[in-house]
């Protein structure tokens, strides 16, 4: 039995500690709202000009190496729940909160290709800002994808619209590992930049960075791009296990390194998503993919920042991700919270895991179902309320900002 985290509290009050005007705890930055143009760059004069935690140098306490140094920060309903204390709120995000769903996201993206974007720091601010500003939600996920690190040690591929990443070469025999070399900072600097700005405009709300975890990140380089069955790269695992066993050690230094740049350019949590590892069998997931990610989980347990583990349709992997290291465990809407919480066992937080397409049913619905998320999770130690996959394009954004009203009114405690 999983010990109770502070009790469920009063189900139904009419406000939050986060409700407007009560606290000054959301990002005041306005610059964007209206102004930027499309290159971020009017934005950048503006973000300087509005940056109330700006120091002469630029620097502020959360940017500066691991852990989390702001207070208002650490004490956030969010980290608070990932650490398995009590919280004032049940804390709300959405995966893929920033994207598409939101006019002002197309707005800004408009004639920008999707990796060019995220090596806009002005720009990755803003688009990050954006869910924020608009939802209330408890925390913001740095803008970037998954195979940006990727593209920054030169393998050459692209995100084309309505398909996903797309690898020129794919990965396929020993030669063509050779061409993963190690990530440095100076790879991706305009990370670090980003994330400086955005822990100043951010103030008390928490920026969780992220990274694709070795498997999902294999599955792009060896079939070339998207794909249903993973034929070529569990070809290369069941067949080739040394190549592939190499092959995932090696992405696990790259997502190491570049986990380690966004926290000491000042995330605050940090989540490795393995999309796909639900395409695994329990036992193939133990030996050939859990000892990569759990080097990750390893190299970045010194920075005291929380570390999520999530994936999709990994109902039967849930006790090994949590194995891998992570402190909080993604679950997607197969599993209700309760039996995930069984399944992962004691010491760990949860996150999840209403359907996305739940969104698509009106207010009843959402309201309806969002309830039996809280009802299932009520005894976790530890509760992060998301979906069960991101926020799919077609959205109502109006939909999201209520159900993030509704997780707080409901569970204000
Ligand atoms: O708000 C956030 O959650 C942060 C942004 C984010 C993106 N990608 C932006 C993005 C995050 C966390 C990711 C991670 C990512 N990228 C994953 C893991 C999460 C998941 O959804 O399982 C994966 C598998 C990818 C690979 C990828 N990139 C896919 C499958 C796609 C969708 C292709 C499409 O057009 O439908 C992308 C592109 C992408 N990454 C978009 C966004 C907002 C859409 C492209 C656009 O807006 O032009």
């Amino acid at each position: 039995m999983r010990g109770r985290l502070s009790g469920t509290g009063p189900r139904r009050r009419e406000g939050h500690p986060c409700r407007p005007g009560v606290s000054g705890s959301r990002p005041t930055c306005t610059a964007y709202r209206t102004t930027s143009g499309p290159d971020g760059r009017a934005g950048r004069a503006r973000l300087a000009g509005v940056s109330a935690n700006a120091s002469p140098t630029g620097q502020t306490p959360t940017a500066t190496p691991g852990g989390v140094k702001n207070d208002a920060v650490k004490d956030s309903a969010f980290l608070k729940a990932c650490r398995r204390e009590p919280v004032p709120h049940t804390p709300v995000w959405f995966m893929r909160q920033a994207g598409r769903s939101l006019p002002e996201y197309r707005k800004v993206r408009e004639g920008i290709g999707m990796l060019d974007s995220c090596m806009r720091p002005e720009l990755v601010t803003e688009i990050t800002l954006q869910p924020v500003r608009r939802h209330r939600v408890d925390a913001a996920i740095y803008f970037s994808d998954i195979v940006v690190p990727l593209k920054a040690i030169g393998i050459d591929l692209d995100i084309k619209p309505g398909i996903g990443p797309v690898v020129e070469q794919p990965v396929r025999t020993r030669a063509d590992l050779a061409r993963l070399r190690d990530l440095t900072p100076e790879d991706v600097s305009y990370v670090t930049e980003a994330i400086g700005m955005l822990t100043r405009e951010l103030g008390p709300t928490p920026l969780i960075g992220f990274a694709g975890a070795p498997f999902t990140l294999a599955s792009y380089l060896v079939e070339g791009g998207p794909s249903r069955t993973y034929e070529n790269a569990k070809a290369m695992m069941y067949g080739d296990p040394e190549l592939w066993a190499d092959l995932l050690d090696r992405l696990a230094e790259i997502t190491s390194a570049f986990l380690k740049v966004q926290i000491e350019a000042g995330a605050s949590a940090v989540q490795l998503f393995d999309s796909w590892a639900g395409a695994l069998a329990p036992a193939d997931y133990r030996r050939s993919v859990l000892p990569a990610s759990a080097k990750v989980f390893d190299a970045v347990a010194g920075f005291g920042v929380p570390r999520i583990h999530f994936g999709v349709g990994t109902g039967e992997l849930l006790g090994l991700m949590g194995e891998a290291g992570a402190d909080v465990v993604g679950v997607d809407w197969r599993v209700p919270m309760d039996e995930a919480a069984r399944r992962v066992g004691p010491g760990k937080a949860l996150q999840g895991n209403l359907d996305p397409t739940v969104l698509f049913a009106g207010r009843e619905a959402v309201e309806t179902k969002a309830r039996e998320v809280l009802d299932s999770a009520a005894d976790l130690e530890g509760h992060i309320f998301n979906l069960g996959h991101g926020v799919m394009p077609n959205t109502d954004a109006d939909a999201l900002t209520r159900l993030v009203e509704y997780v707080h009114t409901q569970t204000a405690r």
